[in-house]
């Protein structure tokens, strides 16, 4: 069931001509073609479905992409906008209010390199985002989506960044959210959204049961833009802007490789879909690439599957203080698997442990802060490293998707004072710190 007012017709009364069918405005969704199944290539309209009608599989955006330079992406704005010619927007996307994500650092990481014995290292630092995640990158494309299809309520389920990018959005487009996240999350992630709207929805149960949820719910209201539901293939493209100013940072060319942390899945698809893009379109020179998906061992279904060298993605209950990642029945596991293998990567998985020391590490030897699924991916980053699965002379891109502020809880057992003294010269002299 369509749950949006995309293309519903009044039926007309007897001898009055039906209203005109109401669809999206010409030029919605840029330079997108169709919706086209992942699985077997059929094609649907532009609007607000998912599911392959032909066999169930998931649906993305496919382009007619005209000529793009990389002058007129490099005269664009400093926000994912510069590349509206390859994403579902309209051109005049820069004039609807959003909360502007994107084109945030890549740093070389040298002093984290020589600790890993890496030749060259960089981090793409995703932490500086509007509400400090990736996620703002996603939602800007869905709340574009939803606006053209005429959607009155702006939602998603969430593991804690998502809601906070949806309420953030949502409230500077003047658009009514309400947020569904489980409800054991980490408190800084419920207040950054509560902040922002106030429809937070804690639901008793893991992410699996919030997204059943809303699935539900997607089914039954009419008008509903479900970012990561029922308009996903268009939320799904903003992932892709990761992907391109990568690229277009490290001077228009490929890394050798990337590690990408791993929950649904979509975003480390997304980034391959994005290289692969800019080969096509002539922007890089096509060259090999390695994909590596980071999880954390309490919710690893798709690093399990990885190492048995299957393709059956058995669910799991997950339990791990990544809880951004904690998605144990990922959507798009199964493609991880299909790009890791096909570029000559892996999937690793790390304990709760290694993801507290790894968030350490990043914080002592760059500066950066991030949170729980940011240390997934450098410890995943240092595993791979110490059992020989990455080649340490490979020019390597490791990403950072959220800031360490939203996970507290997770080190501060680990990290605090050295010591507490008195306020004088004596006691400090005394306490031996130096
Ligand atoms: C900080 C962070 N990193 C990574 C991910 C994983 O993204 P995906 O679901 O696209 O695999 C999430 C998902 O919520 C996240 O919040
Ligand atoms: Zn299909």
């Amino acid at each position: 069931m369509s749950t949006l007012l995309d293309d519903t017709t009044t039926p007309g009364t007897a001898g009055t001509p039906a209203p005109a069918k109401k669809g999206p405005r010409d030029g919605a969704f840029g330079n997108a073609r169709a919706l086209a199944c992942r699985e077997c290539g059929h094609e649907v309209e532009l609007g607000p479905s998912y599911a392959c009608p032909e066999c169930f599989g998931p649906l993305e955006v496919a382009y007619d992409f005209p000529a793009v330079t990389r002058e007129e992406i490099a005269a664009g704005p400093r926000n994912i906008w510069r590349y509206k010619a390859l994403l579902p927007v309209p051109t005049d996307i820069e004039q609807s209010p959003n909360t502007e994500p994107g084109f945030t650092r890549l740093l070389e990481a040298k002093n984290l390199a020589r600790e890993l014995g890496i030749d060259r290292l960089w981090v793409k630092d995703d932490s500086t985002n509007p509400t400090n995640s990736f996620k703002d990158r996603v939602v800007a494309c869905a709340l574009s989506a939803a606006r053209e299809l005429d959607a009155k309520v702006f939602a998603c389920p969430s593991t804690g960044n998502l809601a906070n990018a949806v309420a953030a959005a949502g409230a500077r487009a003047g658009i009514p959210t309400v947020v569904f996240i489980p409800s054991n999350l980490e408190t800084p992630k419920k207040v950054n959204s509560a902040v922002f709207t106030e429809k937070l929805v804690a639901v008793d149960g893991n992410y699996d049961d919030v997204n059943k949820l809303a699935s539900e719910i997607a089914g039954e209201e009419e008008g509903w833009a479900f970012v990561n539901v029922n308009v996903r293939p268009f939320y799904a493209e903003g992932s892709k802007t990761l992907g391109y100013e990568i690229a277009e940072q490290l001077g228009w060319r490929l890394p050798d490789q990337i590690v990408i942390p791993v929950a649904s899945g979509s975003q480390l698809t997304k980034v391959d879909k994005a290289f692969q893009e800019l080969i096509k379109l002539g922007l890089v020179e096509d060259k090999p690439y390695k994909v590596y998906g980071a999880q954390a061992a309490g919710c690893s279904p798709v690093s399990v599957a990885y190492k048995a060298g299957t393709d059956a993605i058995r669910p799991v209950k997950p339990d791990t203080i990544a809880k951004s990642l904690a998605i144990g029945n990922p959507a798009d596991g199964i493609y991880v698997l299909d790009v890791c293998r096909r570029t000559g990567g892996a999937v690793e998985d790390i304990t709760d442990d290694e993801v507290r020391d790894a968030i350490v590490l990043l914080a002592r030897t760059e500066g950066i802060f991030t949170e729980t699924a940011g240390g997934t991916t450098v410890g995943v980053l240092k595993k791979l490293v110490e059992s020989g699965q990455l080649d340490t002379s490979l020019e390597t891109v490791v990403i950072n998707t959220g800031h360490g502020l939203k996970t507290l809880d997770a080190i501060s057992d680990r990290v605090g004072p050295v010591a507490t003294i008195a306020p004088t010269y004596d006691a400090f002299a005394a306490s031996g710190i130096v």
